[in-house]
């Protein structure tokens, strides 16, 4: 006998910002003349807080700064700084623009492929890392360089990387 499919209960409640995170969106809005400038702040919050920004917090945003939804979508997929999928605890971002590309980027980026056993986009089973090709960091002299989360290394060779990575828990 079949059975009439299982009923899933759809969330509808919008998500809020947690306490500390509401304060921080409070505070960066008193920063800026009306409510639209503080997106960019407000999606830092948001990726901060969540550690990605899952479409829930692109509304939250959206709600936020009272900007359209769209808009906001615009403006979260134009930098490639937001994480609109989830990332491991430490996001790899290997610069292979020429600058980087001409003094080693690119063998680096095969040595953290076969180190980590995933390539761009994809995150270790484990979360811990998750490896992404980017386009200029803005280190162009001191290539090859990679962003780490929020911190940049300079003048990489394979062994200087390796100590990093041994370093990222
Ligand atoms: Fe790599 Fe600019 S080319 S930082």
């Amino acid at each position: 006998m079949s059975r009439a499919p299982a009923t899933v209960a759809l969330e509808t409640r919008p998500l809020e910002w947690p306490e500390a995170a509401r304060k921080q969106v409070e505070e960066a809005l008193t920063h800026y003349p009306n409510r639209r400038s503080a997106v960019l702040p407000a999606l830092w919050i948001a990726q901060r807080t969540w550690g990605w920004i899952p479409p829930e917090a692109l509304r939250l945003v959206a709600r936020t700064v009272e900007l359209p939804e769209p808009e906001v979508f615009g403006i979260a997929t134009f930098y490639t700084m937001f994480n609109l999928q989830p990332v491991g605890r430490h996001h790899l971002q290997l610069c292979l623009t020429v600058s980087c590309s001409l003094v080693g980027a690119d063998r680096l980026y095969e040595h953290l492929r076969r180190r980590l056993g995933i390539g761009h986009g994809e995150t270790t089973p484990d979360g811990r890392f998750t490896l992404r090709k980017v386009e200029c960091l803005a280190a162009c002299g001191n290539g090859p360089c990679m962003q780490v989360n929020e911190d940049y290394y300079e003048n990489l060779d394979e062994a200087a990387v390796d100590r990093i990575l041994e370093k990222l828990t």
